[in-house]
């Protein structure tokens, strides 16, 4: 049923994870793995444990007291939950997009720079800010206007902002979680041409309710349902020719 949930290539791996908020197991028993460079989309039901998934990649979660976990998370072959790691570079090289656009009450510029400055880079700032910006496709509509606060910008605008923003820490995985949800239709194909051009250079987690979008822009498609994961791997097929009942029913709209 699940394809590549033996080998040992994926740059992010779980094994029988569970992730709990107190007594509340809301991922269950989930072993998969994330390849290097693809885009793999994460859907299921409202609820399914899909942005918890998400949030545990880079330990997102930690900041929430009652969360708790059991079984493995490895990262480039290291459990991230062992004692030495350090939670500050798994955070930088795993960059989160949020639902959301959350650009800092600051100018665009100080917004690609501030977390690379905060980790002492030594590059040139300016060219920093130029290629991440390029990268996101948000270069040319912002370059006279880098002092501008970013707030001011168009939801979708500061949605490719917070990409450039997670790109200019150099990441090598981009966790998003429904970045388009408050986006509309423009922004949203924009948004999902940005993710065809990144997945040259990173490997891309996203969560995502649009199936159309999940069958456009992902290599790999994993299905959740109450917190167990129910069919993964390759979109085409998993569209196509679902394994499971119960991924037939949600990709043909029969609850959900
Ligand atoms: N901070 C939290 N504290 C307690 N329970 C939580 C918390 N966040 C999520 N949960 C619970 O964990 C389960 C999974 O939630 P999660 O947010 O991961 O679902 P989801 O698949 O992302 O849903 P949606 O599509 O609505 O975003 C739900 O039962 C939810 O109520
Ligand atoms: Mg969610």
């Amino acid at each position: 049923m699940v394809d590549s949930i033996d080998s040992n290539d994926g740059i992010f791996r779980t094994q029988n994870l569970n992730l709990y908020y107190g007594e509340n197991r809301a991922v269950k028993d989930v072993s998969i793995s994330f390849k290097k460079k693809e885009v793999t989309a994460i859907i299921g039901p409202s609820g399914c444990g899909k942005s918890t998934l998400l949030r545990t990649l880079n330990r997102m979660n930690d900041f929430i007291d009652i969360f708790s976990t059991k079984g493995e998370i490895f990262f480039q072959g290291e459990d991230i939950y062992r004692s030495s790691q350090d939670v500050a570079d798994l955070r930088k090289r795993v960059g989160m997009v949020f639902q959301r656009p959350n650009p800092f009450l600051k100018s665009i510029y100080k917004n690609i720079v501030w977390g690379p400055q905060i980790h002492g880079t030594k590059k040139d700032l300016d060219e920093l800010v130029e290629s991440s910006l390029r990268k996101a496709g948000l270069w040319d509509e912002v370059k006279d206007r880098l002092n501008d606060l970013a707030t001011n910008l168009s939801g979708g605008q500061q949605q490719r902002l917070c990409i450039a923003r997670t790109i200019a820490m150099k990441p090598e995985v981009i966790l998003m979680d429904e970045p388009c949800s408050a986006l509309d239709p423009r922004s949203t194909a924009r948004i999902e041409d940005l993710i065809g051009e990144l997945r040259k250079d990173y490997t891309i987690v996203i969560v995502t309710h649009n199936m159309q979008q999940a069958a456009r822009i992902s290599d790999k498609t994993a299905f959740f349902y109450e917190g167990e994961l129910v069919e993964f791997g390759d979109t085409k097929s998993l569209f196509t020719k679902p394994k499971e009942k119960r991924t037939e029913d949600y990709i043909t709209g029969r609850f959900g």
